[in-house]
């Protein structure tokens, strides 16, 4: 049996065209990808709204799965619209009314050379109930986050428009790292020593009124809810700029956010430099954005963002997949359907 503590709500996983029990185990311990980080996913969330549960930006996530699988020479099994069919099934099979959605496209087992020459791609798909990245807390009261000692890996040395599983090595060490240090998470430069992104999750900061945020020139992945939170924020008629951002401008900001599918807008309020590794600890610098507290901005972006992914904002309604034909099948699918607590990542 496998515990279901971190993964409140999994019932089955879709895997190759068919739907198994969670507790089911059809990988080969050699599989290429288990050693080798030879994989690709996607991170997507569905949102309860009033017609039934809602995938944000589905199509855009799959073109991005399936983008990466060809950065990874993967041949994919499946169309994109077989993939989405697959994401609603899945969806269905679990009852869920919002969750997040893992789809997982990775060399299989065939050989364990480098170069997967005979291993098969497979796709996976799992969801369940899954929190706040950072913590309910941390939305209302903003992160204190570490500026971190190693930069990015850097865009000339892999392509990082693809999500691809071998490059989150660098992002379990960092995160882990930061959260050690007492932080609730960390914060790349680039090579060039300007700001590039956290472990999972974009960086936007706002100065005198304009929201301002920096692109894949400075490695990072362009992340979808960056992107969305770009229009709503030009929407609501806020300047948006997309520039490199300095360490300078991200300390001196009046506000600051994270933006991701998992952290969805998670406000920064405190920066600590921790770049300097042989520093003590003791001497490194402490920096407060704006009062301390999420600004206004923030909290508005947050608040709309929240709203839209619920399909209370018609001008954004066209970025929701909805999972059931119609409201009235959702309210009887989902009739029994269990509320979950969730838990955070
Ligand atoms: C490295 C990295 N940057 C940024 C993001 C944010 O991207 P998105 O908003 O598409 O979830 C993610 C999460 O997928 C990520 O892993």
């Amino acid at each position: 049996m496998f515990d279901i503590k971190y993964f409140p709500g999994a019932k089955k996983f879709w895997h190759m065209g068919k739907m198994y029990d969670w507790n089911t185990v059809n990988v080969h311990v050699m599989s290429h990808a288990l050693h080798y980080g030879s994989s690709v996913f996607e991170g997507i969330r569905a949102y309860d709204t009033e017609k039934g549960p809602a995938v944000f930006r589905l199509p855009e996530h799959i073109d991005r799965l399936v983008h990466s699988a060809e950065v990874m020479n993967m041949s994919v099994p499946y169309s994109k619209a077989e993939i989405i069919d697959a994401v609603k099934e899945v969806m269905k099979a679990n009852k869920l009314r919002s969750a997040y959605i893992r789809p997982n496209l990775f060399y299989s087992y065939g050989n364990l050379g480098l170069v997967p020459k005979a291993s098969p791609v497979e796709l996976t798909i799992g969801c369940w109930a899954w929190g706040a990245y950072l913590g309910e807390d941390a939305k209302e009261k903003g992160v204190h986050v570490l500026l971190l000692p190693w930069p990015r890996i850097h865009r000339s040395q892999i392509d990082l428009t693809a999500k691809i599983g071998g490059n989150y090595v660098q992002s379990n060490l960092a995160g882990s790292y930061a959260r050690r240090q007492g932080f609730d998470e960390g914060v790349f430069l680039n090579l060039e020593g300007r700001i590039a992104e956290g472990p999972g999750e974009n960086i936007l900061i706002v100065k005198d009124q304009v929201v301002i945020t920096n692109d894949k020139r400075e490695s990072i992945l362009e992340g979808i809810t960056r992107t969305s939170i770009l229009e709503i924020a030009k929407h609501l008629g806020y300047r948006v700029e997309v520039r490199p951002m300095t360490v300078e401008d991200f300390l001196n900001a009046d506000e600051a956010f994270f933006t991701g599918t998992a952290a969805e807008v998670t406000p920064i309020t405190r920066i600590t430099d921790g770049r300097e590794m042989d520093q003590p600890k003791s001497e490194w610098k402490q920096y407060i954005i704006g009062s301390g507290v999420p600004g206004p901005i923030t909290k508005r972006l947050a608040q709309v963002y929240a709203q839209v992914v619920r399909g209370k904002f018609p001008e954004f309604e066209k970025w929701l997949t909805y999972i059931y034909d119609s409201p009235e099948d959702a309210a009887a699918a989902l009739e029994e359907s269990d509320v979950y607590h969730v838990t955070n990542f």
